[in-house]
């Protein structure tokens, strides 16, 4: 009745780009390196989405070889995964994630960023936690060169 997921992605740090998280852009001098948007935080969930449900990881679905998917939004990444965990019979119960990024602070982004996530599941807000930490100043997110996210879902049996 009930299947867990857990999702994990980083991307390096760049400068140039936009930093976009959970479909929110955050104002900074750099962005993160990708193919799609490199929404670190959508590609974990999206890969816990798809962990719950045993139907590969992100990079089956939308390759990063593919030009179709270059400098994609990855709400839609997102959004593809709960399709597929609805198909498949199950609603997800909550999300839980963790971003791991040693600047510039993220807390007075954490509602738009659940807001956005929610939105883009079909969620209540209060089913989607969001969560900062630094690496204080340890390995390449304590010395800027990365950003993490982490992911856990509960999908519960919906038919
Ligand atoms: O990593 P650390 O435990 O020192 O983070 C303390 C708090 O700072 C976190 O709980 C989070 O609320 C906030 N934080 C943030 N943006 C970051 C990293 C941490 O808002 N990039
Ligand atoms: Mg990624």
């Amino acid at each position: 009745m009930i299947r867990f997921g857990q999702g994990w992605d980083n991307h390096r740090i760049t400068a140039g780009r936009p930093l976009i998280l959970g479909g929110v852009t955050v104002p900074c001098e750099f962005g993160l390196e990708g193919h799609s948007d490199a929404d670190v935080l959508s590609h974990a969930i999206t890969d816990a989405i798809l962990g719950a449900i045993a139907a590969g990881d992100i990079g089956m679905h939308f390759p990063d070889t593919d030009p179709k998917w270059k400098g994609a939004g990855s709400l839609q990444f997102l959004k593809h995964a709960c399709d597929l965990a609805a198909a498949a019979g199950y609603r997800i119960g909550n999300v839980d994630s963790t971003v791991l990024l040693e600047r510039p602070k993220l807390k007075d982004f954490r509602l738009a960023i659940r807001e956005s996530l929610a939105r883009t599941m079909g969620l209540e807000v209060s089913q989607v936690s969001v969560k900062f930490k630094t690496s204080e100043r340890v390995g390449p997110v304590g010395e800027g060169r990365s950003a993490e996210s982490q992911a856990v879902v509960c999908l519960v049996r919906s038919s």
